[in-house]
């Protein structure tokens, strides 16, 4: 049985923020949250503070709980991680060169036993790997979780092709023992919900053709109450980050050969470019002042 005591998360976004948030909640004894200046990482531990206090006001946890799970939190930079820790995730900017060049730093780093994984949300695993020795890419493996992490069940575990087959299967174990659905993927284009969201983004936008707040809200309307989607499309696309869903959609694409039904829509490009890229700016389909 896998134990995971130590836990390096990097990239303290939206994701590295969830999945520390939910590692700091279990068994874990330390949490690295890792980013490129403190300025992130310093901002990421006071997002979790927030997220631990409504906790707190609603009851489902108490304040021991928080400072318990807060203890466990240290802040870090790629330089000051430590080098013994059992597993780091990759939880940067969704660009295949920038991850490979990350994991080749953290091979230089840290110990053989660390185990590597990623947070992709397209990538070929084993393109993310190339760069790692042979012993390494037994190592790795993609962990897949959905935003919020803390909350979301669901995590696909990405086996690539050099993946340890029980590696990946004591991490199905190591979930299923703390209340999450992990599911064995294939290391495929959008493994398999970010190859099937695509057309839940894509058919809307479709639908939109040009921004127009009214026919947004209507469309995410009709996907809730008649679909019975827990969030529409535009909302989801605000949670996520259109910039980040904007580079899964490009990459699923181009994986595919540029395959038409996965061809990005032009108001992606324009919302991102305008740096409205939902929730976290502040704006994006929605308005969130
Ligand atoms: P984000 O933009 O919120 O956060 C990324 C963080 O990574 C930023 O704080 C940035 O400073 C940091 N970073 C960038 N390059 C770095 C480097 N070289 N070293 C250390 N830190 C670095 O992005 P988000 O949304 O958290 O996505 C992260 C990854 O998770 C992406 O691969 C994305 O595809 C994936 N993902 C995103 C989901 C979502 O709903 N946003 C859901 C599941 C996966």
């Amino acid at each position: 049985m896998i134990s995971l005591k130590k836990v390096a998360i990097i990239g303290a976004g939206t994701m590295g923020q969830g999945i520390a948030q939910w590692f700091a909640e279990q068994d874990a004894s330390e949490v690295f949250l890792v980013d490129q200046s403190e300025t992130f990482t310093e901002k990421a531990r006071d997002q979790l503070i927030k997220v631990w206090d409504k906790l707190i006001e609603k009851k489902k946890i108490n304040s021991s709980d928080k400072e318990k799970f807060l203890k466990k939190i240290k802040l870090a930079t790629n330089s000051t991680l430590p080098k013994d820790v059992d597993l780091v995730i990759e939880a940067i900017i969704e660009n295949l060169e920038i991850k490979q060049q990350l994991f080749s730093d953290l091979e230089t780093k840290l110990g053989a036993s660390t185990v590597f994984a990623t947070n992709t949300s397209s990538f070929s695993v084993a393109a993310i790997a190339k760069n790692l020795s042979e012993a390494r890419k037994k190592q790795f493996l993609g962990l897949h979780f959905f935003n919020p992490a803390s909350l979301m069940k669901l995590v696909e575990v990405i086996v690539g092709p050099e993946t340890g087959h029980d590696l990946a299967q004591e991490f199905v174990d190591y979930f299923k023992q703390r209340s999450k659905n992990p599911v064995l993927c294939k290391d495929s284009p959008g493994f398999i919900v970010n190859r099937v969201a695509r057309g839940y983004y894509g058919e809307s936008l479709q639908i939109l053709k040009n921004y127009d707040q009214d026919k947004i809200k209507e469309i995410d309307l009709i996907l809730k109450e008649v679909g019975g989607f827990k969030m529409g499309p535009f909302e989801l696309m605000d949670l996520i980050g259109i910039d980040i869903n904007l580079s899964v959609t490009e990459s699923v694409w181009n994986q595919f050969y540029q395959a038409p039904r996965f061809t990005p829509h032009q108001i992606q490009r324009q919302l991102v470019n305008a740096g409205k890229f939902g929730k976290k700016t502040k704006k994006g389909f929605y308005s969130y002042e």
